[in-house]
């Protein structure tokens, strides 16, 4: 077969076989077939040697010109390939726009967001002011300024996480009652929410990081009675004009006398049940006269004035209030488990 012929039957091959090709990656198999580095036609362009010399203008033509032809060929059909892709494409990805949506997934609130929001809303209702400290806090304001010395015994009772010698997570919200009455002066009526921190184990009623609603009030004149008055309205704007408060004798360093305070159960109304333990009564707060020694250490001359403080875990408000079980449940994020509370 001389190369005329040769060159013929390839351009004749390439039709007939780019009739068979639908994808890109097809048409690209051929192309390296045809001229690739390897392919037939620039094999026949090597082969140019064994031509004698004076043939070679001429025949060097024909390939060049059988070149173009293929080139031609393959543009075609890939004009057609990228046609029918196209309309492939468009046919799969086609959007029925008649078809319903689901509505924006709508978010809710914590259910110790919601706790908070109940809670702030009954204390600035009565005229307390919110006020917010620091998470990291000075050993200073956590213990010290709350009664608690150096390597007095009642640190123990809170587990603490330090982050150095004197800076601690702190353990409680009292230290902000500390930053208040060290730079202001009575009448002082404020609630501090926010984390707090303490080394537990995490099981179905502790966690490390819990939340706390501190209460203060100083001022001339404030009594017992009027700690009692606060929590019992409290009580009753939460949960209905039949609950009431208990108070428990007990201790707290930084107040003097301490109670701790107990509401009627608002599942059972007092009657006894599971969640109270058949008791009647469900132990929510701490709380107890500003201890002297704690104003005074404030700047506060405690011949003059008085306080009460209170403290109260939002995480066992916001159980009780939604009969939650587990308070793991609280910091898990389930979505099941949240999107409940719209
Ligand atoms: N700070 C106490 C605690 O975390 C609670 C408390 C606050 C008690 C204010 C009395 C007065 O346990």
């Amino acid at each position: 077969m001389n190369v005329q012929e040769a060159i013929v039957s390839l351009l004749q091959t390439v039709q007939e076989e780019l009739q068979h090709i639908a994808d890109s990656q097809g048409l690209e198999g051929v192309r390296l077939r045809m001229l690739g580095k390897k392919g037939e036609l620039t094999a026949l362009l090597r082969a140019m040697g064994q031509v004698p010399p004076e043939d070679r203008p001429a025949i060097g033509q024909m390939i060049n010109e059988a070149r173009e032809k293929a080139v031609a060929l393959l543009d075609a059909r890939g004009q057609w390939i990228a046609a029918r892709e196209r309309a492939l494409a468009l046919a799969n990805e086609r959007i029925d726009v008649t078809q319903p949506v689901p509505g924006p997934g709508l978010g809710a609130l914590h259910p110790i967001s919601l706790v908070l929001g109940e809670v702030l809303d009954v204390f600035t209702g009565m005229g307390f002011e919110v006020v917010e400290g620091p998470e990291v806090e000075l050993d200073l304001f956590n213990f010290e300024m709350m009664n608690m010395p150096p390597n007095h015994p009642a640190r123990d009772a809170q587990d603490t996480f330090y982050i150095e010698d004197k800076i601690v997570l702190r353990t409680h919200t009292s230290p902000v009652q500390a930053r208040i009455m060290t730079t202001r002066k009575p009448p002082i009526r404020i609630v501090c929410p926010g984390r707090v921190y303490r080394a537990d184990e995490v099981d179905a009623t502790h966690s490390p990081v819990f939340h706390q609603l501190e209460g203060l009030v100083v001022g001339e004149d404030v009594t017992m009675a009027d700690l009692k008055g606060t929590l019992d309205a409290f009580a009753q704007r939460l949960y209905g004009p039949d609950i009431t408060t208990r108070f428990r004798p007990s201790f707290f360093p930084f107040t003097e006398p301490s109670a701790e305070v107990d509401l009627t159960c608002s599942a059972c109304r007092g009657k006894g049940c599971r969640v109270c333990k058949g008791t009647g009564w469900i132990e929510v707060l701490g709380s107890g006269m500003v201890n002297p020694r704690v104003l005074d250490m404030c700047g506060i001359a405690s011949d003059r004035y008085s306080g009460f403080a209170f403290g109260v875990g939002l995480e066992r408000i916001a159980m009780l209030r939604y009969d939650i079980q587990d308070m793991r449940l609280l910091y898990e994020g389930d979505v099941r488990f949240l999107s409940q509370f719209r």
